[in-house]
């Protein structure tokens, strides 16, 4: 497009050439020539204003073409499949590149899952994995939550729109907690050869929550489930007593008060006395020298049925912890919303 006004005939060139270094390209349109194109007019002698002005509009919209057409251009790509192969034999310098690891550093949270997991593993538990989109039955059903339950109203979470074959949406799991029905079922052969069932499910769990200081839509938990013949309550607060001293390194003393899930009867809340003041009492434990820390309990005999497991030959004990609570602790984190925050600051502390 030609200009006859000298000046405006340079901003549309110098704009041309930096439309097509620009990221974001409707910045354009708030250039500074642009503008100050714009405060020109008012300048300028009566009968130049007219064509002036008219001449800038036509730059505007020559921009506003060139920003649309840009758009059509990046709509009209063919979307990157993610998934697809690249041949390993090709020169290393044609391979995909990935971000160089040199910069990069593990997530606090994932060191500590390591430490936890390498506690559990010495005390004869396997790991496993849990997931992140599941469905009604395995989040509440073959927990022992009938439909209609109002604790069902405890784990409120994220669902999708799409629905499964039971016309029931997809869930991203509040708990990992989703994962008992389907260990005791993989495993309960075991039992039968004389074996015990023994497993700890570190997962990320998803809530629909208010966001404050102790409270995270997305966190970690780490599930663990232990059956055989004779398995009783003192077992489940020995192995989590064990754990905690290992864990803190120091012996802790734990405090276990009745409370509510619908898949462990009975079932408790553990505190443990607060590793910062040695329940004398300070800020970390609002001066009670206890800090509640999971729910646990003894699986329910619905729970074992549902799985295809006897409950009058066999027993278990599970837990569900917060792997962010029990960070926060170790290290004396004032805010859970740390973790997430991607906050290089914060990370670096731990790298
Ligand atoms: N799933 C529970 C929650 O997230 C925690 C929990 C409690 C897990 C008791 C268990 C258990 O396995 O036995 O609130």
């Amino acid at each position: 497009m030609s200009y006859e006004n000298q000046k405006i005939a340079e901003v549309a060139a110098a704009l041309s050439q930096r439309f097509e270094e620009l990221a974001t390209k409707p910045d354009i349109l708030k250039a500074v020539e642009l503008k100050a194109l714009y405060a020109e007019i008012p300048t300028l002698p009566a009968e130049q204003r007219a064509s002036f002005g008219q001449e800038i509009n036509q730059l505007k919209q020559e921009l506003q073409t060139k920003i649309d057409a840009h758009g059509e251009q990046a709509e009209a790509l063919p979307p990157i499949d993610v998934t697809a192969p690249f041949d390993v034999n090709i020169a290393p310098d044609k391979r995909p590149r990935f971000l160089p690891a040199e910069h990069g550093s593990q997530h606090p949270l994932m060191t500590e899952l390591a430490t936890v997991l390498n506690i559990f593993a010495r005390m004869g538990f396997t790991a496993v994995e849990s997931r992140e989109i599941d469905d009604d039955y395995h989040m509440f059903t073959s927990l022992n939550f009938p439909e209609g339950h109002p604790a069902r109203d405890e784990y409120d979470t994220f669902m999708t729109v799409q629905k499964d074959k039971f016309d029931k949406a997809y869930i991203a799991p509040a708990h990992t907690s989703i994962m008992q029905h389907r260990i005791l079922k993989a495993h309960k052969d075991q039992l039968e050869q004389g074996k015990p069932i023994a497993a700890v499910i570190p997962g990320r769990v998803f809530r629909n929550e208010d966001l404050d200081a102790r409270h995270e839509h997305t966190f970690y938990q780490f599930e663990g489930i232990y059956v055989d013949r004779g398995i009783n309550a003192g077992n489940l607060l020995a192995t989590f007593k064990t754990f905690l001293s290992e864990y803190y390194g120091q012996s802790v003393e734990i405090k276990s008060q009745p409370f509510y899930f619908p898949f462990t009867e009975p079932s408790f809340e553990l505190a443990l006395s607060c590793p910062f003041c040695q329940k004398k009492g300070c800020n970390v434990c609002s001066h009670t020298g206890w800090i509640e820390l999971l729910g646990m309990g003894m699986i329910h005999p619905n729970v074992l049925k549902e799985a295809g497991v006897d409950p009058n030959e066999y027993t278990g004990f599970a837990w569900g912890c917060g792997l962010e609570r029990l960070v926060m602790m170790k290290y004396d984190i004032e805010d859970i919303r740390h973790f997430e925050s991607a906050n290089l600051k914060f990370l670096r502390q731990f790298s």
